[in-house]
């Protein structure tokens, strides 16, 4: 983790500032814990990837999914190449959410990077800036961090939940996440994080799956039982973006048999 970013994270309870504590060694911030004053907790930092969140501690679908990551991330590049080759190849499909990204070589944070599917891309653009990202699944953020170590990609990694971004307010220029909202515990909460962090004026862009393969995604890991009410509601979460947003959009996106089988919702946080 680089030294600057300890400036960016507060404490995701009650967002106090946090305090550096017992590094070992002259290790650039990589190894050590963050402490919150407030709350009396340590967050532990491990191999450049802050922990911001105990897997026994998550609920519902988030602790799910972050099963489910941690055992099947090595298989995701594969799965993630497989699974894009009808909308015409990974490439076509991330180039289509990320190209709305306003880079302007500034902060850029993902919320649920994953093994980092979209660094390729971001690191294309001559204005990349400085990227973030955060995940629930710590497997997930172990072989992100491997990828950006092989192409020294200089990725700054958190484990945590979107619902409680450890970040403070209005610190990035450029907000997106991609694949995992259908299926978030909180998403209302998740989307006002993601406004919380970003800088006034800025875009944040959301895409996911379309309502109709998140239902086929429903009855295929049989979700409907691990939620209290029995229902997931996999409708676009536009309903969900504050009336205060500028500039709010959905668009079909991944088409293929002239059916879209994803959406990209973006909007601008006032200035
Ligand atoms: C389909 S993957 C997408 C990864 C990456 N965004 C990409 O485009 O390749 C979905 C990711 O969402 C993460 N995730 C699920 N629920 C989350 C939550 N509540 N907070 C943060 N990340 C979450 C999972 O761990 C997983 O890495």
């Amino acid at each position: 983790m680089k030294r600057s970013t300890l400036e960016l994270l507060c404490c995701p309870g009650c967002q106090t500032e946090l305090t550096l504590r017992d590094e070992s060694g002259n290790t650039g911030g990589d190894e050590g814990s963050l402490f919150c004053a407030h709350c009396e907790r340590s967050y532990i930092i491990k191999n450049g990837i802050v922990n911001f969140i105990d897997l026994q501690e998550l609920e519902g679908p988030n602790q799910r999914f972050a099963r489910f990551y941690n055992r099947w991330s090595r298989f995701e590049t594969i799965i993630d190449r497989l699974s894009f080759l009808p909308m015409g190849g990974e490439r076509k499909a991330r180039t289509e959410i990320l190209r709305r990204l306003e880079l302007n070589n500034g902060r850029v944070l993902e919320v649920s990077i994953g093994s980092g599917g979209n660094l390729t891309y971001l690191f294309e653009s001559p204005e990349a800036g400085d990227i973030y990202g955060l995940d629930i699944s710590a497997a997930q953020l172990t072989n992100c961090r491997r990828l950006g170590t092989t192409r020294g990609w200089p990725v700054d990694l958190f484990l945590g939940r979107a619902e409680g971004l450890p970040f403070k307010s209005d610190s990035f220029d450029s907000v997106f996440h991609i694949g995992g909202i259908n299926f978030f515990s909180e998403k209302k909460k998740a989307i006002d994080e993601m406004i919380r962090v970003a800088r006034p004026g800025s875009k944040i862009v959301i895409a996911d799956e379309s309502e109709r393969v998140a239902r086929n995604v429903v009855r295929l890991l049989r979700l409907s039982r691990s939620t209290r009410d029995n229902k997931v509601d996999t409708s676009v979460p536009v309903h969900l973006v504050p009336e205060t947003m500028k500039e709010v959009r959905v668009d079909g996106i991944w088409k293929t048999h002239g059916q879209y089988h994803g959406y990209c919702l973006e909007f601008r946080k006032p200035g």
